[in-house]
């Protein structure tokens, strides 16, 4: 199930609708060559990762914990905060299976937003309630596509599929990573310049 109670996730709940509208949504879904199979593969990716989730959050929290200008977002005085690791490390788990499951309409889109606000120092560290880097770097994030896709080829492989699933589920969830990212700029960019 989708329902959750994880401390901060407010999927279907953000104050404030997406400045991107569903037709802008579906232009970008074109751009990136997102199909409906694309949509079927991402589900399939799901039943595939989902029950590998701490797997996959303990790649991508080693990767962020071995580079200290990575890690310094998580951090204040350069001494990293636990808390802060464990609450997103929960709400990111929820967001593997937001992207795998659900459909990208206006609710997806609204929350795709308040996690670029999140990384924004429009709400950095408010959810937590915690001091930390004011602000994720948009450089990162954007840079932050190649770990994120590639690290998730092996595990799409764990289940027994044939290579070429594999392959089609991996295709469609860098499409999907795509989208978000490029979601995720928009408090980053001027206005009208998005
Ligand atoms: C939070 C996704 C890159 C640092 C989150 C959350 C998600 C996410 C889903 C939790 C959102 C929620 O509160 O529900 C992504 C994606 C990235 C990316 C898709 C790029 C592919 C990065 C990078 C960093 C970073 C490179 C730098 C280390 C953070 C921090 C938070 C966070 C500090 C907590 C923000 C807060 O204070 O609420 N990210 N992230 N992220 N991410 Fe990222």
């Amino acid at each position: 199930s989708l329902e959750t109670n994880v401390k901060g996730y407010d999927y279907g709940k953000t104050a404030k609708p997406s400045p991107i509208t569903l037709k802008e949504l579906e232009l970008l879904k074109a751009t990136v060559l997102f199909s409906p199979t694309d949509e079927e593969n991402l589900r399939k990716a799901g039943g595939v990762l989902i029950e590998q989730a701490d797997a996959i959050m303990d790649i991508w929290y080693e990767l962020i914990g071995s580079h200290p200008h990575l890690l310094i977002y998580f951090s204040k005085n350069n001494m990293a905060n636990l808390e802060y690791l464990t609450a997103v490390r929960k709400r990111f788990i929820q967001w593997v299976k937001d992207v795998c499951l659900r459909p990208f309409d206006q609710a997806w889109l609204n929350y795709q937003h308040e996690i670029a606000l999140r990384h924004h120092s429009i709400k950095k560290n408010k959810t937590d309630e915690i001091e930390a880097a004011p602000i994720v770097h948009y450089r990162y994030i954007i840079a932050f596509i190649y770990p994120i896709t590639a690290t998730i080829k092996p595990l799409l492989a764990n289940k027994g599929h044939a290579p070429e699933e594999v392959e089609a589920m991996h295709q469609a969830w860098f499409k999907a990573i795509v989208l978000t990212v490029t979601l995720l700029a928009y408090p980053y960019v001027r206005t009208g310049e998005f």
